[in-house]
């Protein structure tokens, strides 16, 4: 039996800190075993301009822990305001790695996305010609299209269109839920990759719903049925370079998420790679762990894979998680798997 893997150190190609005192609380719990992660620009208000992300970047680097080598890939939020030549500098300079696109609504605080996506097409065929990746929220926010169905409605009517009007635009399809999202990645010509979180693995919404409502599983997008949870699992695991992890660990006070109208998102910084490695065994692929976690996504983005490394290794006891991470403000709930877990980073 294997009870040790070592690994390239991981990056999380889809993380939010946020800012302030949450941000000095939950960056210890991605810095301690990722390397770099690409940082989600949806704070209140948004990082916007090149100079925002300069800051906000600072910001971050000032709160990593003494020693930390972790480095932060910033992304800017686009907004139909968004001027292509702020982007082209932060990326010639080398202060940015993607632009994210949220789809006005689709999300939390998306409401300065995209509405009228003719309003960035200048920007996307800058971002094309300079070979800067979108992040794309994948959903569509029609309120008549049902939320099970944003996903799958979003690859026919957005995706499919703004990539054929913008030949050459690198996309990361972000947090794939569906079983129609990993068909799209796996078909599509062109550069386009697919990030899946670490939570949709593990949790169908039969985890949200079933028995009693689950605040902290509910994230957007909301987990599909078991089906789609197995073609996430099949695509993760499949060894195509198309997919890796994008966590979407997205913290949120425990009073916002345990309230009449809670808020989205699943922390899951903490034990990630407890939970990577516990679905990769239960899929006989953990030979497959280190492209999902630590080559496909630097491929993807052209960025070297790291040098170094970590160590996994499986006990015969659980692994002891703390069940929240402490903030000024109050707790927020680590993700559990509803289910012990053994393997732990040495
Ligand atoms: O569940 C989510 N939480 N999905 C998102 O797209 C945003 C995120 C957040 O910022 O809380
Ligand atoms: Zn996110």
């Amino acid at each position: 039996m294997t009870d040790t893997l070592t690994l390239r150190r991981p990056d999380d190609w889809h993380l939010h800190l946020r800012d302030g005192a949450m941000l000095r609380a939950v960056l210890p719990e991605s810095a301690r075993d990722f390397a770099r992660a690409i940082i989600m620009p949806n704070l209140v208000p948004p990082v916007v301009t090149g100079a925002d992300a300069a800051r906000y970047r600072d910001r971050i680097l000032a709160a990593l822990p003494e020693g930390s080598g972790f480095t932060p890939l910033m992304t800017l939020y686009l907004t139909e305001e968004t001027d292509p030549a702020d982007v082209a500098a932060a990326h010639a300079n080398g202060l940015i790695t993607a632009v994210k696109l949220y789809p006005a609504g689709a999300t939390t605080n998306s409401a300065s996305g995209v509405s009228n996506f003719d309003n960035v097409r200048g920007v996307l065929e800058t971002m094309a010609e300079i070979g800067l990746p979108l992040c794309f929220h994948g959903e569509v926010t029609d309120p008549s299209v049902d939320i099970f169905d944003r996903e799958d409605v979003f690859l026919d009517t957005v995706l499919d269109p703004l990539r054929r009007a913008t030949p050459g635009l690198k996309v990361t399809l972000e947090h794939v839920t569906t079983s129609q999202g990993v068909d799209y990645i796996t078909q599509a010509d062109g550069e386009i990759a697919g990030t899946i979180t670490t939570h949709h693995l593990m949790i169908n919404r039969n985890h949200i719903l079933a028995g009693g409502i689950r605040p902290h599983y509910y994230c957007l997008p909301v987990a599909k049925r078991a089906t789609h949870q197995e073609a996430l699992r099949r695509a993760a695991t499949s060894g195509n370079p198309r997919f890796f992890l994008g966590t979407d660990s997205a913290p949120h006070l425990d009073a916002a998420k345990e309230t009449a109208c809670g808020c989205a998102g699943c922390f899951t910084a903490t034990n990630t790679l407890s939970c990577l490695a516990h679905v990769f065994e239960e899929e006989g692929a953990l030979d497959r762990l280190e492209g999902f976690t630590s080559l496909n996504g630097p491929a993807h983005y052209g960025l070297p894979a790291n040098e170094d490394t970590i160590t996994l290794v499986k006990s015969a006891t659980p692994v002891d998680y703390p069940a929240q991470i402490a903030t000024p403000n109050g707790p927020v709930t680590l993700f559990d798997p509803g289910h012990p877990l053994f393997w732990r980073v040495t």
